[in-house]
């Protein structure tokens, strides 16, 4: 592959020409609405639309999980993409020459270099994989043939899952691989073991082998079960170019697109679950690889399908595998369902043997939300005990929910743990704001994305306010001094210093960001103001501007005056205290002022 180098002029050519509308619109179906398109924002499931795009300006935004930028950073969020890998899509998009821009030399070299060993590592697994099905054919008469036989698993099965064989002995592979440079490529596709002393042997010996291919259906790998009651019980293909279990599930290949027309998915957590479900004509399952779920495994079946059921064994490690995923779903607000298990039956492959077709697919229903359940078994053991266990339960529970990424949705999700702990709104929502606070479970680089503790209302916050204003109204930002707002983001002054480089808003500012280090939270921060409500009058404009200054000054000097508190509170020495209590004394005269 290519690699590409874009100047800016280039990019803001692109800009120029490209339609976000449009570009969106291949992935949200959107809807007009005043001078913006309206749709459900694509990076977290929603049910009533708050992902906006205004074309004129170049920008969508979502007012559910805060996510905004331009068209660049749209495909390469959705898509997954790096940034001159997104510039490059859009170009060959819009028609635009990118041949100027292919970049020689050591960087294209290094690109080039992996992308011909990827394709190479692909080649040897592929035909590894036909050395492997051959096997399984050639040993149905033996114990392959006896051990799928035991295990319900029809010829047409294996063969629809394409499974394959490794013989028993350390070198069949290596010996049907032959060409020592191929063999090398074997190694690094971890199917052929490579020791410090050089010798090599086969990574599967004696295993029933589950082919295990990318989104795009390219095998990158194997699942291999032991026949003989060897340890470990399944063996994966090691991590390699291609095969990372945090990225794959097992079946997504055939699975997508009963996902999306189904717009459901079972998460299960074996080969042999998912193989069973789908012998059933159980379509919509994938399985992950003998990992915890990972953020990245939602992403790739969101792009799918909204409604996840996780499909667990049915026993304490299963059910607490399921409570271990709430984090990553809820981070992703996606609220999962999870499948209940009639009592005496083990796993999913079990009840997908038990029942006949029809009688599984309402077995399959019997779901409750596994947040819900999660709830239910932390008040069990919270009933009965002392304040300080049951706040601690609280404390957990609430620091869960501060992950969703949408307020509304954190906001039921609050009334639903206030139902189930019995516990007034008020108490579960101001222990929320101060976990919220502390930011315990969220990651540092996403908690500037909301308002602390403001779960109910998408209220406007004062400082976006401000920068939405001087934004919009020219003269005001003229006039504006940096030196008087008491901006809580660091983004903030940045942004109006660039504000005003670009002078005012009939400049493109998506163009005077572009070049600016800190360009994405730029954009992100811009696309959400242009979205916003302002005054529509430039007098009441500035008075909304005095005011949220005024808010936001109000604001800084409480922090410091709360920061000062808890100095006094731990305070033994008493000129020291009294030195506090002068300086608390001067916060407070400067705000009520
Ligand atoms: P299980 O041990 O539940 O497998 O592991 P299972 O479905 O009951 O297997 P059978 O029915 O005995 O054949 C579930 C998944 O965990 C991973 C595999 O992906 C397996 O499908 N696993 C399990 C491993 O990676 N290594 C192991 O040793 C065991
Ligand atoms: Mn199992």
């Amino acid at each position: 592959m290519t690699s590409y180098y874009f100047p800016p002029e280039f990019v803001a050519e692109l800009r120029e020409r490209v339609d976000v509308v449009e570009v969106v619109g291949d992935y949200v179906s959107l809807v007009k609405s005043g001078a913006n398109f309206k749709g459900l924002c694509p990076f977290h499931g929603e049910k009533t639309p708050s992902f906006m795009v205004h074309r004129g300006k170049g920008i969508y935004h979502c007012f559910g999980c805060g996510v905004g930028g331009d068209a660049i950073s749209f495909i390469r969020k959705v898509e997954n993409l790096t940034y001159p890998e997104a510039i490059l899509r859009l170009a060959i998009r819009c028609g635009l020459d990118v041949t100027p821009y292919e970049q020689r030399g050591q960087n294209a070299e290094d690109a080039q270099e992996r992308q011909s060993l990827k394709k190479q590592l692909g080649v040897v697994l592929e035909r590894a994989h036909e050395f492997f099905r051959r096997q399984l054919q050639r040993n149905l008469g033996g114990m392959v043939g006896k051990y799928l036989d035991e295990r319900g698993i029809s010829t047409t099965v294996a063969e629809q899952f394409e499974l394959g064989y490794a013989p028993d002995g350390w070198d069949n592979l290596v010996k049907a691989i032959k060409k020592p440079a191929d063999l090398d490529i074997a190694v690094q596709a971890g199917l052929i073991v490579k020791k410090d002393n050089g010798k090599i042997y086969d990574r599967f010996r004696d295993r029933l082998l589950f082919p295990i291919r990318d989104v795009t259906g390219k095998v990158v790998g194997f699942g291999g079960r032991t026949l003989s009651g060897a340890e470990p019980k399944y063996l994966n293909s090691s991590e390699s170019p291609l095969f990372h279990k945090r990225r794959l599930l097992y079946d997504l290949y055939h699975a997508k697109r009963a996902i999306g027309e189904q717009n459901e998915v079972f998460m299960v957590e074996g080969y042999m679950d998912a193989l069973s479900l789908y012998a059933q004509g159980i379509d919509n399952v994938v399985a992950t690889l003998g990992t915890a779920l990972s953020e990245d495994h939602l992403k790739l079946v969101k792009r799918y399908g909204d409604r996840v059921a996780v499909f667990f064994d049915n026993d304490k490690a299963g059910l607490a595998a399921a409570f271990r995923s709430l984090p990553i779903f809820l981070g992703a607000g996606v609220f999962p369902a999870l499948v209940l298990l009639p009592s005496g039956v083990k796993d999913p492959d079990q009840l997908a043997r038990q029942f006949p077709a029809q009688e599984l697919r309402e077995k399959l229903q019997d779901q409750v939300d596994l947040f819900d359940y999660y709830l239910a078994e932390q008040e069990k053991k919270a009933r009965g005990r002392g304040y300080t266990e049951r706040l601690a339960v609280l404390q957990e529970i609430v620091s869960l929910v501060a992950v969703v990424p949408e307020s509304g949705m954190a906001g039921m999700a609050l009334r639903t743990v206030a139902d189930r702990l019995h516990l007034a709104e008020e108490v579960v929502l101001e222990v929320f704001g101060r976990v919220r606070h502390k930011g315990s479970f969220r990651k540092k680089d996403e908690s500037q994305d909301l308002p602390a503790a403001n779960v109910q209302t998408l209220s406007v916050d004062p400082e976006d306010m401000v920068l939405g204003i001087l934004s919009r109204y020219s003269r005001l930002l003229q006039t504006f001094d940096l030196g008087n707002a008491c901006f809580e983001q660091p983004i903030s002054p940045i942004f109006v210093e660039q504000l005003k480089l670009g002078g005012n808003s009939t400049v493109d500012l998506t163009g005077v960001f572009g070049s600016h280090p800190q360009r994405d939270e730029l954009l992100t921060l811009y696309s959400r103001l242009v979205l916003m409500n302002l005054p529509e009058e430039e007098r009441d404009a500035e008075q909304a501007l005095a005011d949220c200054l005024k808010k936001l000054k109000i604001r800084y000097f409480r922090r410091q005056e709360q920061e000062i508190d808890s100095k006094i509170m731990d305070c033994q020495d008493t000129a020291a205290m009294a030195d506090l209590l002068r300086r608390k004394m001067d916060i407070v005269n400067q705000y009520k002022k």
